[in-house]
């Protein structure tokens, strides 16, 4: 039997994916220290799936009381926290654990001769002057300021996974992920979609921030967890972009999300935060033409209203 090892595991990403490879029969062992994920992801998964075992641990601490690990496949490196409000007040943390974190990840999976996949992002390319955004993208990051210890994390840890494997010719690789959305995501995490969609089944105004002109892409989780387990298949090493290439205005989500769930909600606006990027869509040409035949098949509307029903049970 084959395994995966997954960090971030009560993470929203991070337990998708654990699910994925348990429901094909891997073995899967799951870390976390429960610093922004949910502990209910952990016991969904403990209660259905006798294969999954989970340590609760720091991945920036040494690695030495993990499980024996049979026949690892993949270790995917999903610890960190993801949101702005969370990676703000953990910044520190968010910088060990993209690094020291990392290199932990990558010293396991050598010594079991496994591949990492590494969750990036598109905030590498910060607030980019091209749109859509392309992998060969320098991007435009402000390595002193508020976003700076997520965006230069992530950018130290794709680095980090170039020398590693130009020095010690490994094949391990990364993904970057453009905005994901769906259930298991936790309500305190402060991006778009959940606060949307928390606000509207409160009947509380939907706050955009400036004037909601600026665009994003949403992509739903199902979605993404096919990109990255078929990335990860392809012993691919350069990064990759994945998420959904619609591009929506923060207004337009917000009258989608006003749509599909019967709210007494209007819409407020605020400022807009520091560094906000203005436009974020994933070119995913190489994505297509990599992952055979991968893309994007869950609409807005029909993503939004599966996420609403999960957070209605969760919040109940
Ligand atoms: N969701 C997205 O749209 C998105 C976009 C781009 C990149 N990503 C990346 O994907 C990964 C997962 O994101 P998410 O949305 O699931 O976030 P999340 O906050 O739901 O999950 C992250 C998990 O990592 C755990 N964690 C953090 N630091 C840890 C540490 N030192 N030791 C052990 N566990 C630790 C947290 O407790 C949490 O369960 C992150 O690396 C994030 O940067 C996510």
């Amino acid at each position: 039997m084959k395994s995966v090892l997954v960090t971030g595991a009560a993470g929203f990403l991070g337990s998708h994916l654990c699910e994925y490879y348990l429901k094909l029969g891997y073995t899967v062992i799951g870390v976390d220290n429960f610093c922004t994920g949910l502990r209910s992801n952990i016991e969904v998964l403990q209660k259905s799936y006798p294969t999954f075992q989970f340590l609760e641990k720091d991945v920036t601490l040494d690695w030495t009381d993990l499980p024996a690990a049979k026949n690892l496949e993949f270790v995917f490196h999903f610890a960190s926290p993801a949101s702005p409000p969370h990676y703000q007040k953990l910044a520190l943390e968010t910088l060990w654990v993209n690094s020291i974190g990392l290199k932990n990840a990558l010293q396991f999976a050598d010594q079991n001769f496994a591949r990492v996949v590494f969750a990036s992002t598109r905030e590498v390319y910060g607030d980019p002057e091209l749109s859509p955004q392309p992998e060969s993208s320098w991007g435009n990051v402000n390595s002193f300021g508020e976003r700076s210890c997520y965006d230069e994390a992530k950018r130290f840890g794709e680095a980090l996974i170039y020398s590693h494997n130009k020095l010690r010719n490994t094949k391990h690789g990364l993904v970057r992920i453009f905005n994901t959305y769906g259930p298991r995501m936790n309500p305190n995490d402060g991006r778009v979609v959940i606060n949307f969609i928390l606000q509207a089944l409160q009947n509380s105004d939907l706050t955009i921030y400036g004037d909601g002109k600026q665009t994003r892409s949403f992509c739903y989780v199902s979605d993404l967890i096919n990109g990255i387990s078929a990335y990860a298949a392809s012993n691919l090493t350069e990064p990759m972009n994945l998420g959904n290439d619609k591009e929506f205005t923060v207004l337009e989500l917000a009258e989608i999300i006003l749509k599909n769930i019967p709210s007494k909600s209007r819409l407020t606006f605020k400022d807009l935060p520091v560094d906000d990027p203005k436009k974020r869509r994933p070119d995913l040409a190489m994505a297509k033409l990599h992952l055979s035949g991968w893309a994007p098949t869950v609409n807005l509307q029909e993503g939004v209203s599966k996420m609403a029903e999960w957070v209605k049970d969760y919040v109940k």
